[in-house]
């Protein structure tokens, strides 16, 4: 495979495999720990990133590689004018293969037709993230225990919110899924992504009401409202708080829902909701490294 650049980029056979891979480095890390001796792995960041960055380069030296990279576009040409054509044939020269991650939508995909190694796009504005997408598979997988007969909660940001549009596009592939889009009306989700589900035959409710839902869910997906995606600050102000999931609103939830967020989180969960046993976003942390390390195997084609 040459390029990550749309969750889509991977059939259904493929992700099974990424996530069975996944699996089996969570068992035995130690048969991994030399597979990309001799590799170098480029994470070229132009937006700012925790998760997705040092997980990349976690999975890379967990694997025996190496790491070059930059997590501010300022240290690198960029500054000067340099294009991201450019820089991706530069870093092509150095490096095996890429994770980049860039404000504007497309982005990735232009850098994928002039690199000379594979890339992954490791988010492009408020377009897609496919690899959080792996992870977010990854987690349900293991907590759920399966991939289909789910109903899932999507919860803040369903406009601007690239791992949402990502993770409604690969969960249309699985059988008996319902979508329950939660928003307020200036984020509600695109119209392109309601008409795939359309296309695909599955059921979903739009509302900006969470609470008349939250009991019939299986994974309530929370996002956060991004400020960087907004035009004028008092529309984000405005916005930002609009759900707060607390212990009082889980009281009308299943006892095995299994409620994710991408992070980072604002306000949008309670920090008094992460020892409840139904929180899974800091587990969903730990799964983005593996399903990464498998994926870092599989496009450098190692077995
Ligand atoms: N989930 C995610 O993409 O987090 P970061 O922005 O910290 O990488």
């Amino acid at each position: 495979m040459k390029n990550l650049i749309d969750i889509k980029d991977l059939t259904e056979q493929e992700i099974e495999d990424l996530i069975k891979v996944a699996k089996n480095i969570m068992k035995n890390p130690e048969n991994y720990s030399d597979k990309c001796n001799h590799k170098k792995l480029a994470t070229l960041f132009f937006e700012p990133s925790t998760r997705t960055r040092l997980s990349f380069e976690a999975a890379m030296y967990e694997l025996g590689g190496h790491v070059i990279g930059f997590s501010d576009s300022n240290s690198s040409s960029t500054s000067k004018g340099e294009s991201v054509s450019d820089t991706i044939r530069t870093v092509g020269c150095y490096s095996d293969i890429i994770a980049m991650r860039h404000p504007k939508e497309g982005a990735p995909f232009v850098a994928s037709r002039k690199s000379t190694v594979p890339i992954i796009n490791a988010g492009d504005g408020g377009h897609n993230h496919p690899t959080q997408t792996l992870t977010d598979l990854l987690t349900i997988s293991c907590e759920k225990k399966r991939l289909n007969n789910l109903t899932i909660g999507l919860c803040g940001d369903l406009k601007f919110g690239r791992t949402v549009h990502s993770l409604i596009t690969a969960m249309l592939r699985y059988d008996n899924i319902k979508f329950i889009l939660i928003s307020p009306e200036e984020l509600k989700t695109p119209e392109y992504i309601k008409d795939n589900i359309k296309k695909s035959n599955k059921e979903f409710i739009e509302t900006n009401d969470i609470e008349e839902y939250i009991g019939d869910l299986d994974i309530l997906y929370m996002t956060r409202v991004q400020k960087e995606r907004f035009f004028n600050e008092e529309d984000y102000l405005r916005l930002k708080d609009y759900y707060i999931l607390d212990e009082e609103k889980l009281e009308k939830a299943k006892k095995d829902l299994c409620i994710m967020h991408p992070l980072p989180r604002v306000n949008e969960i309670s920090t008094k909701v992460d020892d409840d046993p139904r929180a899974c976003y800091f587990k969903q942390v730990l799964y983005g490294k593996y399903v990464r390390m498998a994926l870092i195997l599989k496009m450098l084609d190692i077995d």
